[in-house]
């Protein structure tokens, strides 16, 4: 196992809490706070106007409509906001984009200069002072909840960069029930991206890294059981419970500790939803399955650990040649299943026009990912994603 140094410091309300607790949890930092919030659903939901109401004792500044994939432009603007009122903590309320738009704009908070150059320079991002976040959680997918990262897009440039803070939210609410609006298809999109982060971390160079990776497997035994339940019922609680947990437990930064490599399909799909502004997990469910069947045709030696995961996560027998690929299958089975469109012709990407490019721009990352890749494997990989 490799060397590593880990803190977490995010409180956790897990539960029917907020009523009780937002407001000590918010005014612990001060009363000038910013909300910052996405589109419909927290209006439709009323949970907007629940938080006001928990929140009547504050002074409250609105950073509202920050869009999925968040743009840079929504920064900017919370940027100028939290300078102008003096803010002292930011509340987000919403989903991962939400919270992401949140945590940079903490940051810019400090910080004279243009907020893109944060998502560019995470190092100078790490070294600003943040305003403490708390987030009140309405989609289990990102682990953003319990993470120090943030993925801004920049439309101009074609760029989708994920960049860090110098903290992981102070507080963060998680309660299962606000998310029993979540549409199917975001349900499915967001249950593909907890699934993604944990196999992302799961295919690691790291010889003996057991402890990590039989968590791992407990973790995507969750996402693949409760994903078809919450997308069949909504308001099955359970489901939602579950899910939301998994998905923070994800991406907390426990799962990949003592890890090795760098990770691969997400640098891909960040790219193809700054070209394209596709939904996060859709690009993954397209991708991953490619990605593996990539990975274990081009290096047999990665057949033993795609074998462990047939095995252990999908519950299959045999031996390790029939296994590895079969486990594939599975995969691919189960996101298609979830309602996914399993293509990239199906999301839109109708023609390979900017996929040089968009190679050439995801393989800086993937120098040190599982299997390297460079821009001419990224392309294989998108090209085998124009046909089911
Ligand atoms: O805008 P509103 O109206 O709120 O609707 C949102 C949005 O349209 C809706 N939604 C959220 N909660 C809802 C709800 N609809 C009904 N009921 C609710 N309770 O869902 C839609 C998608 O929301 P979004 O926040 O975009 O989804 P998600 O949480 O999947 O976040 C995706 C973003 O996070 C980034 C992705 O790249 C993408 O930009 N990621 C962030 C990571 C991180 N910070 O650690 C890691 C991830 O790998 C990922 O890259
Ligand atoms: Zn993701």
């Amino acid at each position: 196992m490799q060397d590593f140094i880990y803190q977490n410091t995010t409180k956790i309300f897990f539960g029917d809490h907020i009523d009780a607790e937002l407001n000590a949890a918010v005014t612990q930092f001060g009363h000038n706070v910013l909300l910052v919030t996405g589109g419909h659903s927290v209006h439709r939901s009323g949970l907007y106007d629940r938080v006001q109401k928990l929140l009547s004792d504050t002074t409250i500044t609105d950073l509202a409509g920050v869009a999925p994939n968040p743009k840079i432009d929504s920064v900017r603007e919370g940027q100028r906001l939290a300078k102008a009122n003096h803010i002292d903590v930011v509340l987000a309320v919403g989903g991962g984009s939400v919270i992401d738009c949140a945590k940079v704009v903490a940051t810019a908070a400090n910080y004279a200069g243009d907020p893109w150059e944060l998502v560019i320079n995470r190092e100078l991002s790490r070294s600003t002072p943040q305003l403490p976040i708390v987030t009140i959680l309405t989609l289990s997918a990102t682990g953003s909840e319990m993470n120090s990262g943030a993925v801004i897009s920049n439309p101009e440039t074609h760029e989708k960069l994920g960049t860090s803070g110098a903290h992981t939210p102070a507080v963060s609410f998680l309660d299962p029930r606000l998310t029993t609006t979540v549409p199917a298809s975001q349900t499915a999109a967001g249950s593909m991206d907890i699934f993604s982060h944990l196999t992302e971390q799961y295919f690691d160079r790291e010889p003996a890294n057991d402890a990590t990776k039989g968590m791992i497997e407990g973790l995507m035994r969750s996402v693949i059981k409760w994903a078809p339940v919450a997308i069949k019922d909504g308001s099955d609680l359970a489901a939602r419970s579950n899910l939301m947990w998994t998905a923070t437990s994800a991406l907390n930064g426990t799962m990949g500790l003592g890890n090795r490599n760098a990770w691969s399909n997400h640098a891909m799909e960040h790219v193809l939803s700054a070209y394209y502004d596709i939904t996060h997990g859709v690009g993954l469910g397209i991708l991953t399955p490619r990605w593996m069947h990539y990975v274990l045709t081009q290096d047999p030696t990665t057949t033993p650990l795609f074998a462990r995961f047939g095995r252990n996560v999908w519950g299959l027998s045999g031996d390790e040649a029939t296994v590895a690929p079969a486990a594939i299958t599975a995969t691919y089975d189960w996101i298609s299943q979830l309602g996914f469109p399993m293509t990239l012709p199906a999301v839109g990407i109708t023609d390979d026009q900017n996929f040089a490019a968009m190679a050439t721009a995801a393989a800086t990352k993937l120098g040190n990912s599982y299997l390297p890749l460079d821009a001419q494997a990224v392309q294989t990989i998108y090209r085998a994603a124009q046909t089911p």
